[in-house]
């Protein structure tokens, strides 16, 4: 399986933060906010990745991962002009994905939780199996800002909606999707949606409709933040700081992930904590090695 990662749009519900700057250049507390998804990718054992970005930030993205070999990983990038909405991320990312499975996350969305990791492959393996698409839902109090999922009374997908003004549920569908690789060619029939965007949701719908879809409900004990708004952005970054201040741990610490994964050796590691061991990050990353 591959990786997208959407790291493209303009940021507008972040205005005037995001006017001249990228979101997902912005901090989640001690790291950029791009680090959580890839991380994430990283732990499902993806090694490659494409990266969908604006024209301006090529370059930056470039200085941010290279080609990945830092972190023993495949990177590449793929520009989107414009914000022409989610379902077009895999129609760019075509030529990368090929025959093969794809895990689509977008690059402000963040995960935290007991046995995220382990539910995440279970549908990374489904999808490696079987086919079809894998996503997930999540119960928020303002479904009507998301992708909105509306169950039966045995727990049946009956509906798949974006942005309803009249949400028929309070299930989110979240920002992280698998796909077998279809998706791509039902990307390319996606009709704009009256936001103009090629939606994400019409994809999950295609599949719905072929009984290839299944949705998983993340419960009680999971967190998961778009930080794409002024206080989910500011709401993430504070939960990020209160479990790593707790735990001792970090989230979403890319240099920690590759090294535990075995895709780079101990002196690579030193290598990537040495420009950081002013901070916190870098003498984190120098325990990891056992300095
Ligand atoms: C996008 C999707 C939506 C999904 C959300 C998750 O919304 O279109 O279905 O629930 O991401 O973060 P957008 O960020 O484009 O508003």
């Amino acid at each position: 399986m591959k990786a997208i990662i959407l790291a493209g749009g303009s940021g507008t519900r972040l205005y005037p933060v995001t006017l001249v700057i990228n979101k997902h250049f912005l901090p989640i507390y001690n790291k950029p906010m791009i680090y959580y998804p890839l991380s994430l990718v990283m732990l499902l054992g993806i090694k490659d990745v494409i990266f969908v970005v604006n024209p301006s930030d090529l370059n930056t993205f470039k200085s941010m991962f290279g080609d990945g070999s830092k972190l023993g990983m495949n990177i590449q990038y793929v520009i989107q002009n414009k914000p022409n909405g989610l379902a077009e991320g895999l129609i760019l990312a075509e030529d990368f994905i090929k025959d093969d499975t794809v895990c689509y996350i977008l690059g402000d969305n963040i995960f935290f939780g007991h046995d995220i990791v382990k539910i995440m492959k279970q549908a990374k393996e489904e999808v490696e199996k079987n086919g079809g698409a894998y996503v997930f839902g999540y119960y928020v109090k303002d479904p009507e800002r998301f992708g909105v999922v509306e169950f039966d009374e045995e727990g049946n997908v009956i509906s798949i909606e974006e942005k309803p003004k009249k949400p028929k549920s309070n299930y989110a569908i979240v920002g992280l999707y698998f796909y077998d690789k279809e998706a791509v060619e039902i990307a390319k029939n996606v009709k704009p949606s009256n936001r103009g965007e090629l939606e994400i949701t019409s994809v999950n719908e295609e599949y719905l409709k072929k009984g290839k879809l299944k949705v998983k409900l993340l419960g009680r004990g999971f967190a998961w933040f778009d930080a794409g708004t002024h206080d989910s952005f500011l709401e993430a970054g504070e939960f990020v700081a209160t479990i790593e201040k707790r735990t001792g741990l970090m989230i979403g610490c890319i240099e920690e992930i590759a090294y535990k994964n075995g895709w780079i050796t101990k002196d690579q590691l030193l290598e990537l904590a040495k420009p950081l061991k002013k901070t916190d990050y870098g003498k984190y990353l120098l325990e990891i090695a056992g300095e």
